[in-house]
């Protein structure tokens, strides 16, 4: 199996969520999985434009806006599996990964030609498993995102499979340790279980 995993934090190797996902793919790997790992922060994704330009053709992603997310789109769309990883900010996701997903949620749901018709989701049934981090207390740090990311996945008919949330408590102090490995691999088989 694909794995496409979308990353969003900018603090490259010094991140939190990165050391998570790090993990999580270790353990996709060593069940004989492939990946492809896109650096949000690393690459040019501009916002939605609302121009509707997406929306005139139903059987591919027609985004007008020439930029890494056309890369991300194909990468997406081939996938067995998406993984949105991005901290929390503010409450949500980081920008860019804001960004990413207003851009698939047009280019990928045919839905908005505002005539009436209602065309594909073209990621309709596509699993999707979030690894996040946050400096307060995780469940109320994360269950914003959690929610609106939930009603997307409704929306778009994709399969929400789970998040998996980790508390960042200090700078001065290393984030990763043995627990969290044991539970990041944890969350890498409970959604493997469910592919
Ligand atoms: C601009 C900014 C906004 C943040 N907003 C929140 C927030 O709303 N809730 C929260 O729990 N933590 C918040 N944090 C803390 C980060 O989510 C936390 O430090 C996270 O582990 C950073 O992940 P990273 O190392 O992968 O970048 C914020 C951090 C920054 C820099």
């Amino acid at each position: 199996m694909h794995c496409c995993v979308l990353f969003a934090s900018p603090r490259g190797k010094e991140s939190n969520t990165r050391a998570l996902t790090e993990e999580f793919l270790a353990a996709w790997h060593e069940a004989g999985n492939t990946a492809s790992f896109h650096s949000l922060y690393d690459l040019a994704i501009s916002p939605c434009l609302a121009c509707r330009g997406c929306q005139w053709d139903w059987s591919a992603p027609n985004c007008v806006v020439e930029d890494d997310m056309q890369a991300i789109f194909t990468d997406i769309l081939a996938a067995d599996l998406v993984v949105l990883a991005s901290p929390i900010y503010n409450w949500g996701p980081t920008a860019p990964m804001k960004a990413a997903l207003d851009r698939c949620i047009y280019a990928l749901c045919k839905f908005y030609r505002g005539t009436g018709e209602k065309g594909p989701s073209l990621w309709e049934g596509k699993p999707i498993a979030v690894i996040t981090t946050a400096g307060y207390r995780i469940e109320k740090a994360t269950d914003l995102w959690e929610e609106s990311l939930r009603r997307s996945c409704k929306h778009g008919g994709m399969r929400f499979l789970g998040l998996y949330g980790e508390r960042h408590r200090s700078y001065t102090e290393p984030f990763m340790d043995e627990e969290k490995r044991e539970r990041t691999r944890a969350f890498a088989q409970s959604i493997m279980e469910q592919l």
